[in-house]
């Protein structure tokens, strides 16, 4: 008999974009945001006491749900906090799906869905986009699937797309069990299913401080849902899933609107600028509303070759050996510099004049 169930000794774990220790590496590969988190993020952790180390934390982190609360327009019981997002996303699995029953979810998006769902010894029920160029349309399975659990990524990681209001209604309609749409990058997008939560109890949104507040090293995320479902998640978390120091830090952070919509607009600037000029290197990108774009080899060119010699420059970028994904990669929207340096490379490689900036 061996010591782990057997889907455990089965799986592959989830594999996490590289963390390289060289802080000189152009780091565009894990989709962090560019720059720093709010000071007053800062301040809140500075100004943490031994006494608050002393004790347990908060269980339900209090403080961090009334700021979210207000600041969505809903209710504390409707907010619920998580050492990230990805904690979130495995007590949804957990609630809501055991051996043999169906997970659903769209692909490509984000690789821990089907990490997740072997975990659980549930049966994947794979929606595939359907590609074509830039183009990423829904397949038409989505609005009749049957499954205990629905997971769309909004915008998707790794295309950066973004499903509409409507269209997202239908679908929740349509499904019977648990939507959860995950909306870790939303800061960057044009709309949130937000406005959706009231009119579905079916619906749980996952948020993220990870990318829109540059909080990714801190560990915190939330869901915004009705009440009765929140009650139910409860149950399968850790007794206390967020430290003294991550709620101080988060609540200064989404406290801060302002801060963070300054480095949202930034990154939205940049992502613009970053997707023009990959276009006309010749490389296909999807409109992307994430702080990310995925890039499209021009002329059928190696996509991993080109991840390894940015490598060897220093500049890290994401490639996925899977399906539908071999030939593109994905890169995060940095800084204007390190946007800069990474097109400059790639004129290099492709043998094309690099202006100098001034
Ligand atoms: C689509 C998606 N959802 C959720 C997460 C989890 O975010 P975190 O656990 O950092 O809050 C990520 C992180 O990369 C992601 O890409």
């Amino acid at each position: 008999m061996g010591l782990v169930r057997d889907n455990i000794l089965t799986m592959t774990g989830y594999i996490p974009g590289e963390q390289p220790l060289d802080t000189a590496v152009i780091k565009l590969n894990t989709n962090e945001n560019p720059y720093p988190p709010s000071p007053r993020a800062m301040a809140a952790v500075a100004a943490v006491t031994p006494e608050q180390l002393r004790r347990y934390p908060s269980p339900d982190a209090l403080t961090f749900r009334r700021a979210a609360a207000k600041i969505h327009g809903v209710s504390p019981d409707m907010i619920m906090t998580a050492n990230g997002g990805d904690e979130l996303l495995a007590m949804v699995f957990r609630a809501c799906v055991t051996d043999g029953q169906p997970v659903a979810y769209l692909d490509p998006s984000y690789s821990l869905y089907p990490v997740l769902a072997r975990m659980q010894g549930a049966a994947p029920v794979v929606l595939r986009y359907r590609i074509s160029g830039a183009t990423w349309d829904l397949p038409e399975e989505i609005f009749r699937v049957n499954a205990r659990l629905l997971l769309i990524v909004n915008p998707n990681a790794p295309s950066g797309t973004l499903i509409d209001l409507e269209t997202l209604s239908r679908i929740i309609s349509s499904f019977s069990g648990l939507v959860l749409i995950d909306e870790a990058y939303v800061n960057f997008a044009p709309h949130s299913a937000l406005p959706l939560v009231a009119k579905f109890p079916n619906l749980v949104l996952l948020r993220s401080m990870s990318k829109g507040y540059g909080l990714a090293g801190l560990r915190f995320g939330y869901a915004i849902a009705q009440p009765q479902i929140l009650a139910e998640l409860h149950k399968v978390r850790d007794s206390y899933p967020c430290d003294a120091i991550s709620i101080a830090a988060a609540t200064a952070a989404l406290e801060d609107q302002a801060y963070a919509q300054g480095a949202w607009d930034r990154v939205n600037t940049e992502r613009r600028k970053l997707t023009e000029e990959l276009s006309a290197l010749c490389f296909s990108v999807p409109e992307s509303h994430a702080n990310f774009i995925l890039a499209g080899m021009p002329g059928g060119a190696d996509a991993r070759g080109i991840y390894e010699q940015l490598k060897q420059r220093n500049i890290l970028v994401r490639y996925f050996a899977l399906p539908q994904l071999t030939d593109k990669l994905r890169i995060t929207v940095g800084t204007a510099d390190q946007n800069r340096s990474l097109i400059v490379a790639l004129k290099q490689m492709a043998g094309r004049p690099v202006e100098i900036p001034r």
